[in-house]
């Protein structure tokens, strides 16, 4: 199985934030710019590991998963960032791991169906299941026994974090902010097992499953895709996604794969 072979794990984030504290915390470092990014390689916990920032978008993102496959040979990718809510039981503060992807602003009809990527006959991509629960694992572990302590009471009042909770499902992907419920509202009809919304992770979903490489995608939810959605957005990923960030991908280190 491909999942079992020794890992060389690529971790992207769209943005700084969400990875400077895996920079600091890798043994060995050492940067190598290819593309307009910086790609740091070294060992995180004892795997062997290249994180890198994609930016923010699909290409940018599809762009960053296969030179990390194809020039620095990464075995297995993990996409960690935010997201905004999908529905309505999944709040500001939950964790959701991806079981499927699909990019929700691809529509090639009448030439083929709404969503479906042309010429490969799929619309929702699979993330890899021993990744994804190992990553839920992680998430769990992060929920019930370190989420108490990593973030001061203030921070957990200010942006309403009570009892976080970990999803898996369908996550959807787009070149656009959501911003407004409406928008919110019409995905969700188009696609009713919706949890989560963001920007890159059903394009390295496509890349990886084109090359054969397991990954899986780790979101925090930021914001209920509505009219509020920006306010706050950048403090919440410094203060509280940066820290999910942190501990969920030092524990999926720490675990053996399921
Ligand atoms: N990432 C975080 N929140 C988002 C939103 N509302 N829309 C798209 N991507 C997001």
């Amino acid at each position: 199985m491909k999942s079992m072979k020794k890992m060389r794990l690529g971790v992207i984030s769209a943005l700084a934030e969400e990875q400077q504290g895996l920079i600091e915390a890798m043994q060995s470092p050492y940067k190598l710019v290819h593309g307009m990014r910086e790609y740091m390689a070294g060992q995180l916990w004892e795997i062997d590991a290249v994180c890198v920032l994609s930016r923010i978008g699909k290409v940018a993102a599809a762009m960053t998963a296969a030179i990390l496959v194809e020039k620095f040979e990464v075995t297995h990718i993990v996409f960690t960032g935010v997201a905004g809510s999908g529905d309505a039981g999944v709040q500001v503060g939950d964790i959701v791991v991806a079981e499927t992807l699909i990019q929700h602003d691809f529509d090639a009809s009448p030439l083929f169906p709404r969503f479906e990527v042309p010429l490969t006959g799929m619309s929702q991509f699979p993330s890899d299941l021993a990744l994804s629960d190992r990553l839920a694992a992680a998430a769990q572990l992060f929920l019930r026994v370190q989420f108490d302590d990593a973030l001061q009471e203030a921070e957990k009042k200010e942006f309403g974090l009570q009892g976080p909770r970990l999803h898996r499902g369908l996550i959807a992907s787009g070149d656009q902010f959501i911003g407004k419920r409406a928008q919110v509202l019409q995905l969700k009809e188009a696609l009713p097992p919706l949890l989560a919304l963001e920007m890159e992770g059903a394009a390295v979903a496509q890349v990886c499953f084109e090359l054969g490489i397991p990954f899986g995608v780790i979101r925090t939810i930021s914001d209920n895709a509505n009219e509020d959605a920006a306010v706050d957005f950048m403090r919440f990923v410094t203060t509280v996604a940066s820290r999910y960030a942190f501990n969920v991908i030092k524990n999926f280190c720490h675990l053996s794969m399921a």
